[in-house]
């Protein structure tokens, strides 16, 4: 079958897989490849064991793999075939040098530009899927041009803004699709054509077109905004445990103000993911780059609040259970960083589990998908750790339990028959609130939630 257009995306991670995916699935007169440097992570894409796990992707890669779906480490190849190449390669926070600690580490994304650079033989429209700096555009249409006088190239920004765990269900129904061009006429051509493949699924009004800069820039605003309120609703919860205000109570009444909405305002141990921190810092960095510190400082407190929560959840632990952790078995329930994903980075049973483990506990995890990247943040952790994916057997013999991640698989286990199997006293540490506090406590729990006074048979 002879496809309308090619296009290709360099990095099949969380972001590149299943968008390419959707794309390929909403329009089949596309040709769709996806390219990595990892041929491991290829192979899986090729199998039935895809290397992500996100609810609805398995049928649609099936129904679209062969088809107008491609996965390949045949990188040079992709670059030749494509006319539309979107990059999705991984961009973290930098290691080493200035800006370590801070600034995107871009050195994927050069390379990335080399290559591209290097084999294509005709005019490419580049599109930045990945997360960057403002004005990378410009540096990566610098790189491109360095030599290749003869081939056009068009940068265009287009992040994405899918949440793992419902990534299908965002791609499919996005609340808008940003597209950033230069506007000459040839960048306002290009991005005119980003639209056209759009628009095979997503209603045209929910197809935003800016300037460059400003959708590279929206991308990290919107991220930082969302982490925002997760660490404004946070740092009250230390405040509702200091006055018995009931954090719930306060979300409902804040959140029911129509201009202030009620999402993302559910209290936790702290947010997690590859995506806020690595972003909030990236904004604070390029704020200080500009001399402005007090905008700088602002954004980097959304950060500094949600460290702050994950060692508070410790604590609190810690002064519940008499001052002292050491031997006490810990269940942890949940190491993912959000529920229905198997992703890690950054979660906060990473922070949680190590300080557990330096007051000597012992811990027992359990997650019903994220068991194999848990063992991997934990490899190189002093202390004893076992790895139970059922809860129940998990559970047996522990003194504590902490709800890391929000399963709702937890919510629906059989606690009197957990209570029975644990050592007495029992602790709950609820550090996302999805549990019935009230009916723990009444088994014989010792319920500790996040921002609402604890519920003790202690003395
Ligand atoms: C990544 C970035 O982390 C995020 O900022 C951005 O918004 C989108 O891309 P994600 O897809 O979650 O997000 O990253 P990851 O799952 O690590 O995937 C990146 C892929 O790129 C990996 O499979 C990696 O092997 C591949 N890669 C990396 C290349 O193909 N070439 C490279 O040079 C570097
Ligand atoms: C986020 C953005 O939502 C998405 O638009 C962007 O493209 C990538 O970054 P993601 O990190 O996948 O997506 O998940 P998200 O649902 O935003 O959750 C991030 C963290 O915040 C998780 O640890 C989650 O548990 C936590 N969270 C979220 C809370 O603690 N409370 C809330 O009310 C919401």
């Amino acid at each position: 079958m002879e496809f309308e257009k090619n296009i290709l995306c360099i990095g099949a991670g969380y972001v590149g897989g299943p968008t390419l995916a959707m794309i390929a699935y909403k329009c089949p007169q596309y040709k769709v490849t996806v390219v990595d440097i990892n041929p491991e992570r290829i192979a899986r894409w090729n199998s039935d064991n895809l290397p992500i796990y996100e609810p609805g992707l398995d049928e649609i890669v099936k129904a679209v793999r062969g088809r107008n779906l491609f996965f390949s480490t045949d990188i040079e190849r992709g670059i030749r075939e494509a006319d539309i190449i979107f990059v999705s390669v991984n961009t973290p926070t930098k290691t080493f040098g200035a800006g370590a600690g801070m600034a995107a580490d871009l050195q994927y994304w050069e390379k990335t530009a080399r290559q591209i650079r290097q084999y294509a033989e005709s005019p490419k429209i580049i599109v930045e899927k990945s997360t960057l700096p403002v004005k990378t555009a410009h540096a990566m249409e610098r790189m491109l041009q360095a030599t290749n006088n003869h081939v056009h190239f068009e940068v265009l920004s287009n992040p994405e803004f899918l949440a793992e765990g419902t990534a299908i269900r965002d791609l499919e129904y996005p609340d808008r699709v940003l597209i950033g061009s230069r506007e000459t006429p040839s960048g306002l051509k290009a991005r005119q054509e980003l639209v056209e493949i759009y628009a095979n699924w997503v209603p045209r009004e929910r197809i935003i077109t800016s300037n460059l800069w400003s959708s590279e820039l929206s991308k990290l605003v919107a991220n930082a905004f969302l982490a925002q309120r997760i660490s404004s609703i946070n740092s009250i919860t230390s405040l509702c445990e200091k006055t018995d205000a009931d954090i719930t109570e306060v979300a409902r009444a804040v959140g029911t103000d129509s201009r202030i909405g009620d999402k993302f305002l559910n209290a936790s141990v702290g947010f997690g993911g590859s995506c806020f921190k690595k972003d909030i810092l990236n904004l604070v960095y390029i704020c200080r780059y500009y001399g402005l510190e007090e905008v700088a400082d602002y954004w980097e407190g959304v950060v500094k609040i949600n460290d702050y929560q994950k060692e508070r959840f410790v604590l609190n632990m810690l002064t519940a259970m008499f001052n002292t952790l050491a031997g006490k078995r810990i269940c942890i329930f949940g190491f993912a960083f959000k529920a229905n994903t198997g992703d890690t980075r950054e979660s906060p049973a990473i922070f949680v589990c190590k300080r557990l483990l330096e007051e000597r506990a012992e811990l027992v995890i359990s997650d019903p998908k994220a068991l194999e990247n848990a063992r991997e943040d934990l490899q190189e952790a002093q202390g004893k750790i076992s790895y139970v994916e059922d809860p129940y057997e998990a559970v047996a013999g522990c003194d504590a339990i902490a709800v890391l991640t929000e399963w709702d698989i937890y919510r629906q286990l059989d606690f009197k028959k957990i209570y029975g199997s644990m050592d007495k006293p029992c602790f709950i540490f609820d550090g996302r609130n999805i549990l019935d506090h009230r009916g723990l406590f009444e088994i014989g729990f010792n319920v500790f939630p996040i921002g609402k006074p604890p519920l003790t048979h202690l003395k």
